[in-house]
C-alpha cells in the first residue's frame, strides 16, 4: 500500500472557494480578550437569521410579505412586513442562542429582556434598514452592534447593560441585501466582509481586512431637504458640486455606507431645523458603521463629535450623521457650526 501525501491540486479544473465564515469566527476567536466561544456563537447566530431574511427579502414579490403591515413603530415609522418578519427572525435567532440578555431593536418600543440573566451579551439592532426599499427591489440592510452587559451575569438586567457609548462595542456589523448578499464586521482587529453563496448556503471571506480610502469623489445625501439644512451643510455640499463630486443617495443607510467605503465617499444624514438630532438612531444604526467605519481606517461624527463617544440616555436616540472617508469627514466637520470647547481650568 503507497501512502502519499497531499498535494493541492494545481488544474485550476475546480477553483477554491475560500473560507467560509464559520471557520473564519473559529481562526480569529482568539484575537477576542473575552475568548470563550459565545461571541463567535453569537456571530453565527446573527449570520443564520441573516440568511433566512435574505431568503425572505428574496421571495418577498413571490410570496404576499411585501407592502405595510398596518402599524407604526416606535420612530412614527409605517412598518413593513418584512421588518417585522426580520425583527422576529432575529429576535428568534438571539433568543434561541443563550449568549444574548437583551435587545434593543428599532421595531420594538422597549429594550427586550430575554429572561436569560447568564447571557453576558446585549444586542442593539435595525432588522431591517431602508425598509420603504423593499417593494422596488432596491438594496437594504440590517445592522446590529453587541455589547457585554456591564452588571455581572446571572443578574437582572439593568440600565448601564444597554446605556452603553459605541466605544463599548465589541462586535458590530452590517448584512447587505443586494446584487450580492454581505456580511461585513469587526471585532475591533479589523474589518472583514464575506459574500453569501446562495447555493451552498454560505458565506465566504470575500472582502479581508477592508480599508477604506482616505478622500472619495461621492457624497451620499437627501438634497431634497437642503432647504432645512444649516448653512454650515449647505456650504459644504456646494463644495462637493464645485469639486464636481457624483450624487449617490440610494436611501438605505447600509447600501450608501457600503459603497462609501470601498470605493471613498462621505454620507451625511444631518441636523435640519426641523429634526435638530437628525434622523437615524445611535445604538442600532450610527454606532454599529461608526466602530466599522473606524476599524477601517475612516471616521464618524455628529458634525462635532465622535459619534462613538457620544453617551446614550434614550433608546431610540437620534443623532446627525457624517461618515466616510477620513479626509472629507474632517473637511466636512470644519464646515459646520461647533459650540466652542469650554476652556479646561
Ligand atoms: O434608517 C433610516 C433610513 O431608511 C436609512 O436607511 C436611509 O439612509 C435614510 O433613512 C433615508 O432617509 P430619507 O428618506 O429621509 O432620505
Amino acid at each position: 500500500m503507497k501512502i502519499l501525501p497531499y498535494q493541492p491540486d494545481q488544474s485550476g479544473l475546480a477553483y477554491s472557494v475560500g473560507t467560509t465564515l464559520d471557520r473564519f469566527i473559529k481562526l480569529k476567536q482568539s484575537d477576542f480578550p473575552f475568548a470563550s466561544g459565545e461571541l463567535s456563537q453569537l456571530l453565527r447566530d446573527i449570520a443564520l437569521a441573516a440568511k433566512i431574511v435574505n431568503r425572505e427579502t428574496t421571495r418577498a414579490g413571490l410570496s404576499n410579505i411585501g407592502g405595510a403591515f398596518g402599524q407604526v413603530n416606535v420612530q412614527g415609522e409605517e412598518q413593513q412586513k418584512l421588518d417585522v418578519i426580520a425583527n422576529i427572525r432575529f429576535m428568534r435567532a438571539l433568543s434561541k442562542g443563550g449568549e444574548v440578555c437583551a435587545i434593543v431593536s428599532e421595531e420594538e418600543d422597549s429594550v427586550i429582556d430575554l429572561q436569560n440573566s447568564s447571557g453576558k451579551y446585549v444586542v442593539a439592532i435595525d432588522p431591517l434598514d431602508g425598509s420603504s426599499n423593499i417593494d422596488v427591489n432596491i438594496s437594504i440592510g440590517t445592522i446590529f452592534s453587541i455589547y457585554r452587559r456591564k452588571t455581572p451575569a446571572g443578574s437582572p438586567i439593568q440600565r448601564e447593560d444597554i446605556m452603553q457609548a459605541g466605544t463599548e462595542q465589541v462586535a458590530a456589523g452590517y448584512v447587505l441585501y443586494g446584487s450580492s448578499t454581505m456580511l461585513v464586521y469587526t471585532t475591533g482587529c479589523g474589518v472583514n466582509g464575506f459574500t453569501y453563496e446562495q447555493s451552498l448556503g454560505e458565506f465566504f471571506l470575500s472582502h479581508p481586512n477592508i480599508q477604506a480610502p482616505k478622500n472619495g469623489e461621492i457624497y451620499s445625501v437627501n438634497e431634497g431637504s437642503q432647504k432645512e439644512w444649516e448653512e454650515g451643510m449647505k456650504a459644504y455640499v456646494d463644495q462637493c458640486k464645485d469639486r464636481r463630486y457624483s450624487a449617490r443617495y440610494i436611501g438605505s443607510l447600509v447600501a450608501d455606507f457600503h459603497r462609501n467605503l470601498l470605493k471613498g465617499g462621505i454620507y451625511l444624514y444631518p441636523a435640519t431645523h426641523k429634526n435638530p438630532s437628525g434622523k437615524l438612531r445611535l445604538l442600532y444604526e450610527a454606532n454599529a458603521l461608526a466602530l466599522i467605519a473606524e476599524q477601517a481606517g475612516a471616521m464618524a461624527t455628529d458634525g462635532c463629535n465622535r459619534i462613538l463617544e457620544i453617551q446614550p440616555t434614550t433608546l431610540h436616540q437620534r443623532t446627525p450623521l457624517l461618515i466616510g472617508s477620513s479626509e472629507m469627514v474632517q473637511e466636512a466637520e470644519a464646515f459646520m457650526n461647533c459650540p466652542a470647547e469650554k476652556p479646561t481650568s
